[in-house]
């Protein structure tokens, strides 16, 4: 497999794609960061590219009139950067049908729960921890899938539990599950890099 050149969605901090951006820098994953992508002027993440000095684009919906043409953009950028997989980090908005035909298979997303439990629409973010708390589960944790064309559905590519405690609130289960996060997506996209996951 050609090394990994990684085209990055993110809408808000970035705390994963800089997990997988420092494995690369330790050497702990063999792979490009090649483009950072964000819906979000203000997202912390498009600060961490320039810091980096990885190419950073904010490509949102208000500057086209169709979603097509959006996605049509998203999928330029992603080609012009020679991107071959794709990494959702916390992108809060549903990839078009363009993007996901041209990278099949090789669009990721972490999700902070461990599907197929508490997975779909409106479930992201502390509305993930909120709804594991109220069901009273034992444990949660976080999961690395392909993305298909339903929310949180695609082949589940690797997950890393958490307990939950009888203590925990919504801030303290988020904060030990995106630690697990920051561990879990540079180690799939590892084993994808030297061929123990196939994504086909
Ligand atoms: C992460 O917890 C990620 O699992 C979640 O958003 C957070 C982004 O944090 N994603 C979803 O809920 C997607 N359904 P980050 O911007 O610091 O990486």
């Amino acid at each position: 497999m050609k090394k990994l050149r990684i085209g990055f969605l993110a809408s808000h901090n970035g705390s994963n794609m800089q997990a997988i951006i420092d494995a690369i820098k330790k050497g702990e994953l063999d792979a490009e960061p090649a483009v950072v992508i964000s819906n979000n002027s203000n997202a912390y993440a498009l600060e961490r590219a320039k810091k980096e000095g990885i190419p950073a684009y904010h490509i949102s919906s208000k500057h086209f009139e169709t979603e097509e043409q959006l996605d049509q953009e998203i999928l330029n950028t992603l080609i012009k950067h020679n991107v071959n997989i794709v990494c959702l980090a916390g992108y809060m908005k549903k990839i078009g049908p363009k993007v996901l035909a041209h990278f099949k298979n090789r669009v990721l997303n972490i999700h902070p729960a461990l599907l197929p439990k508490f997975g779909g629409k409106g479930m992201f973010g502390r509305y993930v921890h909120e709804a594991v708390l109220k069901a009273g589960e034992k444990q949660s944790g976080c999961t690395v899938h392909i993305v298909d064309e339903h929310y949180d559905h695609g082949k589940i590519l690797g997950q890393r539990v958490v307990p939950v405690l009888a203590e925990d609130t919504v801030e303290t289960l988020s904060q030990k599950v995106l630690e697990e996060e920051h561990k879990l997506y540079p180690e799939v996209l590892q084993k994808i890099a030297n061929g123990e996951i196939e994504l086909d």
